[in-house]
């Protein structure tokens, strides 16, 4: 419905087709990802994502569960940038774990690596051997890998403050001495570009200490999918995280940081705020409607700033809200 007001305000009209994946296509197909549904989405211009996953689907063998379907997702359309964009709201300084002067004015961008790295490397797999079991998985990165995201967040620090940090393990992985090689190979053509890099240990710690530091944060696949959950803590809550997920042409993929959070599913307790914030990114950046974009996200604010909270987010003097109806307080602003 706010997609559907904010479309129609700004003069253009969007359709819309939903298609299942995770524990829902599971259900109907019993495969994580239909064809038809990684089909759909590469035909259509912009695709946005609920969370997937589910303890229900645990025990099932990898290859059906719901996470592989969101791997094959982002494979199946060449994701291989995943921008997760880290900004304080001024409204709830009060309602993150650290001190207000150490978030207050936080404006950073996680770029991830999405399609490499040990999510994808081979070999993988779990094998018995000498009477033992072993599991293994291989973090590998090919130069042209490292190269094609490394121009995304050298693009992206040019377009904001000029400053990228890349984090790695040099000191101690292979494939991370790779990455800092390519990164500095690359940094000459950007000369207006200031790079530093960081362990992967450091760049965690530095998070909580300093995150003012940072500008673009240029990572790994495993390493952004875990510093970015602690960034996103920086803001109160992972319930307010958005995420764009992009290739080199090709219709991009928008979803929220979060997951399907199984705990709280059905109870119109979740926070809907990271999803209308994924949608304003599919606005911006995947349709190319930054007014109708810019006007969700004042949504956004203006219901924070008004007090309205839902229950990962509740502080002292707010009103706390059910999803449902933080939603209705969004159309409202809208
Ligand atoms: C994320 C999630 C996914 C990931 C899971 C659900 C497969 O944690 O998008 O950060 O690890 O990439
Ligand atoms: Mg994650």
């Amino acid at each position: 419905m706010l997609l559907e007001q904010v479309s129609q305000r700004h003069g253009f009209s969007l359709s819309f087709d939903e298609q299942p994946i995770g524990g829902s296509a599971i259900d109907a197909t019993g495969e994580p990802l239909p064809a038809s549904t990684l089909e759909a989405c590469n035909n259509a211009d912009a695709v946005l994502l609920a969370a997937i996953g589910s303890p229900r689907f645990d025990a099932l063998p990898r290859d059906k569960r719901p996470e592989t379907g969101l791997l094959g997702l982002r494979a199946g359309m060449g994701l291989f940038a995943n921008l997760r964009p880290v900004k304080i709201v001024p409204a709830l300084i009060g309602s993150s774990s650290l001190k207000a002067e150490v978030i207050e004015g936080v404006d950073l961008m996680v770029v991830r690596e999405l399609t490499g790295g040990i999510y994808f490397g081979q070999p993988k797999g779990r094998i018995e051997a000498d009477g033992d079991e072993r599991g293994f998985n291989t973090m590998t990165y090919s130069g042209t890998e490292v190269d094609r995201i490394a121009k995304v967040a050298f693009d992206l620090a040019r377009e904001r403050r000029g400053t990228l940090c890349s984090v790695d393990k040099a000191n101690v992985l292979d494939v991370s001495q790779l990455w800092r090689d390519r990164v500095d190979a690359m940094a000459p053509s950007y000369s207006d570009v200031s790079v530093s890099h960081m362990y992967v240990d450091n760049a965690a710690m530095q998070l909580v200490r300093d995150p003012k530091q940072f500008d673009v944060l240029l990572t790994g696949n495993l390493f952004g999918d875990i510093l970015s959950d602690e960034a996103a803590m920086l803001t109160g809550s992972i319930g307010m995280l958005p995420s764009a997920s992009l290739g080199s042409d090709g219709p991009g993929l928008f979803e929220p940081v979060h997951g399907s959070a199984p705990d709280i599913a059905g109870q119109d307790k979740a926070n809907p705020m990271a999803m209308v914030l994924s949608a304003a990114m599919m606005l911006r950046i995947g349709l190319k409607q930054a007014a109708a974009a810019q006007d969700l996200e004042n949504a956004v604010d203006k219901v924070l700033a008004a007090g309205f909270r839902t229950g990962d987010l509740m502080a002292e003097g707010c009103t706390q809200l059910g999803c449902q109806a933080m939603g209705e307080e969004l159309l409202k602003a809208l």
